[in-house]
């Protein structure tokens, strides 16, 4: 397979999509990125890569992060955490309010806004020092021990995070987070403000797409049946209310962020991530979709 020509035929035919939409503005420094950036990274397990475009800038990785920490959630209290939070495809925005309401303070699954305010919590309550944990266990996925928050995104974010504050405190109303609202709200904030490179990421998610070497840092293991289980909410819930499309255009799980990134894996041949700032209305990047189904398509490896 020429995966060269394949990066470059995807290069040429996300073209006419350079222009439609605009980066997220509602993290004020968020809006600050020169929203015309992509850039594509292709890891197979093989150890080859191919990369093009803007592959090793660093990016707010936002909602990416929700994986990591499903990842260290589920190796730290196991099943108790679906007593916590559900695994069904919301179908609604990722910082919706109103489900959660109706189905009294239990979120949906663990990557809307609300099921990631609950993994921060497992987090704050079992590690002895979460925000050193969260941060070297990233750097040790991607083999790169440069990676960083970025304190000045996190305080952007906390700075106005008001649905996210509610959401939090609906979550506290009902019993579902055990540590302060406003610990809750900077960690996840803090989490969500890492800043990584689709290099890095196609890095680190290889580890989800080889199930048969299992992960393991300072006792968080990434076990053959947790992978299966993060994959199956990936590919589920990895997209909000766009999951299906994503499945059906692209056939991998994978997450989004806000910042534009999305990465996505297939099962014991590779994992891939692509970067474009500009975002459809349900916070997804547009050119990085689209890349992503063009790749599928053209080298028809997905998991369908
Ligand atoms: O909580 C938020 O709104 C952001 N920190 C993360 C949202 C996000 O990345 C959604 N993904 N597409």
């Amino acid at each position: 397979m020429n995966y060269r020509h394949i990066l470059e035929e995807i290069y040429r035919e996300i073209q006419p999509f350079a222009y439609e939409g605009k980066q997220a503005d509602y993290i004020p420094s968020l809006a600050q990125v020169n929203p015309d950036q992509f850039g594509i990274y292709l890891h197979l397990l093989d150890g080859e890569h191919y990369s093009l475009g803007e592959s090793e800038v660093n990016f707010s990785i936002q909602s990416i992060s929700k994986v990591f920490s499903l990842a260290i959630a589920l190796s730290l209290i196991g099943k108790q955490l679906w007593e916590r939070i559900g695994k069904e495809p919301s179908g609604s925005a990722f910082n919706s309010l109103v489900q959660l309401e109706y189905e009294h303070g239990k979120p949906r699954n663990p990557f809307i806004n609300a099921g990631a305010l609950v993994l921060t919590d497992v987090l704050l309550s079992h590690l002895e020092n979460p925000e050193d944990f969260f941060i070297s266990f990233v750097r040790k996925l991607a083999h790169n021990p440069a990676i960083d928050y970025s304190h000045e995104v996190a305080m952007s974010e906390y700075s106005c995070c008001y649905l996210n504050a509610s959401i939090a405190y609906l979550l506290k109303h009902h019993g579902n987070l055990q540590n302060s609202v406003d610990d809750v709200l900077r960690f996840y904030c803090l989490m969500c403000s890492v800043e990584m490179s689709c290099k890095d990421l196609a890095q680190a998610f290889s580890a989800f797409a080889r199930s048969n070497e299992p992960f393991s840092h300072g006792g968080v293991q990434l076990t053959p049946s947790r992978v299966k289980r993060i994959n199956a909410i990936m590919q589920t819930c990895g997209f909000y209310d766009e999951a299906g499309e994503f499945s059906f255009l692209v056939g991998l799980p994978g997450k989004s962020g806000v910042g534009g990134g999305i990465v996505a894996l297939c099962p014991a041949k590779y994992a891939i991530a692509v970067w474009s700032p500009r975002l459809n209305a349900r916070g997804n990047s547009i050119m990085g979709m689209k890349a992503l189904e063009l790749f599928t398509t053209l080298t028809t490896q997905s998991i369908f």
